[in-house]
């Protein structure tokens, strides 16, 4: 079988169209993965991972082997991918037949998603006997492996030596994770999520800029109840905050991430703590604040809570109902205020005169760097716009998706805390 042709060139354009749209927002400039698939049903994974790898700029080729091809379609991932995919040691369409040797040169990394068990035994022995482990085989660049197979298989003692084995030879393991399995089974063996997996790749392309660090990041609304039901909250959907974090975790830092309610995931290798009200975040920050080397307080803090919250829910009985509002503690100004603080970050969205605002923001609560933001672009949006005031002035970051300005935030401090290091 040659690299797969079979395809419809409008569908082809349009995806191409779709990526050269995406690959603008890239972070590691002309990385190239060979995205290796072995036979296993997580294989329909693979087609979302290509395509969250090439969203962020990855240059991704895909091959397969011969079992993979039973689960999906090499015409699927061409599509993806917008290359032909390979298939067969013997591609007559190689004019040096050594499709093993010209990949696995022109490739920053193999990632083999899902790795099969066989696979696995396949790449701890040396085997090389299709395409995909020959060009392992034959690879001068890094190995990362996600396993999926049912639990027996994944326990199994011969496994368990060849996954050893495999760490040893210095091949990366993402996974597996457990959980319902295909075969209708639960335990340990399924193959980590597309997003996770994305996530964890990106994260070994970076450079760690962060490694080492300890981050405390707040995010989403906080939830003031009223009485059992009724609550008072507002439309901070947590995205800026939960891009931080994952930014953070990309450049190799530990990060907790204390939230308020939010309907997002929290970033694969984040510690989560949910929270509702401020005096609760205030709570889990007061836990977690101690040998933290960064504090970013994203979340949109209630100013005011309820004095007296019913426990029962208020019964309709008069025509205005008056609440009595306390104020909330500044959970921000807390933790810049400690004898040692972390470096403090604090955010500020107004709705008008930005830079005035931020700058007397920055300054009465003593931050060494305040982001600011207009807050009607800014809530519950996927794109947002942000300028950076610290002791060297302001610097604009242009509108962008929240995780790409989340990356230059955090480059921004990485260097800004190493500069105060030194
Ligand atoms: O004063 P303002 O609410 O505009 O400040 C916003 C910044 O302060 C944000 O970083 C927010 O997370 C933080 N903040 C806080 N606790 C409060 C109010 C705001 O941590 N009670």
């Amino acid at each position: 079988m040659s690299s797969h042709n079979g395809h419809d060139n409008r569908f082809l354009a349009k995806m191409r169209g779709i990526m050269e749209q995406e690959s603008s927002k890239r972070i590691v400039p002309n990385t190239r993965i060979i995205l290796g698939i072995t036979g296993g049903i997580a294989a329909y994974k693979a087609a979302e991972l290509a395509r969250l790898l090439i969203k962020q700029g990855v240059e991704v080729q895909v091959v397969m082997t011969e079992a993979a091809c039973h689960f999906i379609t090499p015409t699927t991932m061409q599509g993806l991918s917008g290359k032909p995919v390979y298939t067969d040691q013997w591609d007559a369409s190689v004019p040096n037949s050594m499709a093993h040797i010209n990949l696995s040169r022109a490739a920053d990394a193999i990632v083999i998603a899902p790795a099969s068990g066989d696979f696995i035994a396949k790449l701890a022995h040396g085997l090389a006997d299709d395409l995909l482990s020959t060009l392992c085989l034959a690879r001068a660049c890094p190995l990362i492996i996600a396993p999926a197979m049912n639990r027996e298989m994944w326990l199994n003692a011969a496994t368990q030596r060849n996954i050893a084995q495999l760490r040893a030879d210095g091949v990366q393991i993402l996974g597996p994770d457990s959980g319902i399995q295909a075969c209708g089974e639960e335990g340990m063996g399924r193959m980590l999520e597309a997003q996770q997996l994305a996530q964890d790749i990106m994260v070994f392309f970076q450079p760690g800029l962060l490694s080492g660090k300890k981050i405390l990041v707040t995010a989403g609304p906080t939830y003031e109840a009223i009485d059992a039901v009724r609550g008072i909250t507002n439309r901070s959907s947590g995205k800026m905050g939960y891009a931080i974090t994952q930014a953070a975790l990309e450049q190799g830092a530990e990060v907790v991430l204390v939230s308020g309610p939010t309907a997002l995931v929290k970033p694969h290798g984040a510690q989560g703590v949910n929270v509702e009200s401020a005096a609760q975040m205030l709570d889990a920050v007061k836990r977690h604040v101690a040998g933290c080397d960064i504090f970013i307080g994203v979340a949109a803090v209630a100013d005011y809570r309820v004095a007296q919250p019913s426990a029962q829910k208020i019964k309709k009985s008069a025509n205005t109902l008056t609440l009595e509002l306390l104020p909330n503690p500044d959970i921000l100004a807390y933790v810049a205020s400690l004898p040692k603080p972390p470096y403090c970050v604090g955010f500020a969205a107004e709705s008008e005169n930005l830079a005035d605002y931020a700058e007397q923001k920055r300054r009465a609560k003593k931050l060494p760097l305040l982001v600011g933001n207009l807050a009607q672009q800014a809530i519950g949006s996927d794109d947002n716009e942000l300028v950076l005031f610290d002791d060297g002035g302001s610097h604009a970051l242009p509108r962008a998706d929240k995780l790409t300005l989340a990356r230059q935030l955090m480059q921004h401090i990485a260097q800004r805390i190493t500069g105060e290091q030194r």
